[in-house]
């Protein structure tokens, strides 16, 4: 077998849930990835590498790109040895799809390395393990947008199957990331583990809804859809004067969409045109300085590309 012997991976932020879809739907962000280098070792261990300022999990069986790849090479029954560089590492606990975002990095590179045995939907399996073990549930809303780009609308984990949803064109987004730490396990702990038959039928109606005003680049309809009736009211507490906001947010005839960002404490706020998107970023950015909360925020489109690999 001839193997490339090294590559470096790019692996973009993504936004799931995305207020309507609870686990099901999700998109993918520009700018912001994690940035991993692969490269062939004369033994068979993986062997992890941080030079991020992140902690990272140093034990291939605790780490989720090093989980994810073990899945990869156990279905091809190989055993190959890499060093595995974590040169950049978007925050983890962020909301933004930090472990999606390695999980995929890992096995998109080794899948390059070997030639390219497998499509990009098939690595979502393997990079779905990695991501189990971050969240403790199976959930591709973060995993395919960042191995596919652009909106992923996931009707089944296992086998992975999904729609490539349509958008209108200049959809931007603006992210906001107060300086706090959420784990997705955890947050997941803070969700009633039944809902009612109103609040599904409630949910349903918004998805359907949602999804009809992406296909019909109606606007309107998108920001009627938008709307989390499962998770925002258990862990909107979580993150800081999020009422105050939301309610400024969508008062601006620029947004969307507003709600958590995956299980947060990132903040999306949809928008027309990366100009919107960067007004709404000012406003919520004034607020939060005025409140003294710390902060990063961007403005960015949809990244229809996904997870890339440099050899
Ligand atoms: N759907 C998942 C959750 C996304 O909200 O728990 C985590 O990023």
């Amino acid at each position: 077998m001839s193997l490339t012997s090294q590559v470096v991976v790019h692996s973009p932020a993504t936004v799931a849930n995305v207020n309507c879809g609870f686990d099901v739907l999700g998109f993918c962000l520009e700018n912001v990835c994690d940035k991993l280098a692969l490269s062939v070792r004369t033994d068979k261990q993986l062997n992890i590498i941080n030079e991020t300022p992140y902690s990272v999990p140093a034990d291939p069986n605790q780490n989720v790109t090093t989980i994810a790849l073990q899945a990869m090479l156990s279905y091809m029954k190989k055993s190959i040895g890499l060093d595995v560089v974590f040169q950049e590492k978007i925050r983890p606990g962020s909301g933004i799809g930090s472990s999606a975002a390695s999980c995929c990095a890992g096995v998109a590179g080794l899948n390059v390395m070997l030639g390219m045995p497998f499509s990009k939907k098939k690595l979502i399996d393997f990079a779905l393990k990695g991501e189990q073990k971050a969240s403790q549930a199976v959930h591709a809303d973060n995993i395919a947008p960042c191995m596919l780009g652009g909106m992923c609308l996931i009707y089944s984990n296992a086998p992975f199957q999904h729609i490539a949803l349509p958008y209108p064109e200049n959809l931007s987004v603006c992210i906001t990331q107060p300086d706090i730490q959420l784990m997705t396990q955890e947050s997941r702990m803070l969700l009633p583990k039944s809902v009612s038959v109103r609040t599904t039928i409630q949910q349903g109606v918004h998805l359907a809804t949602f999804v009809a005003g992406l296909y019909e680049k109606n606007r309107l309809l998108i920001r009627r859809g938008a709307k989390d009736f499962i998770a925002e009211p258990y862990r909107k507490s979580n993150i800081p004067h999020f009422d105050m906001i939301k309610k400024e947010v969508l008062n601006m005839k620029e947004a969307l969409a507003f709600g958590i960002s995956g299980s947060g404490p990132c903040l999306f706020a949809l928008s027309n045109s990366l100009n919107e998107a960067e007004k709404i970023r000012l406003r919520i950015s004034q607020i939060y300085e005025e409140k003294q909360i710390l902060h990063k925020s961007f403005t960015s489109g949809i990244n229809t590309v996904g997870v890339k690999v440099d050899s």
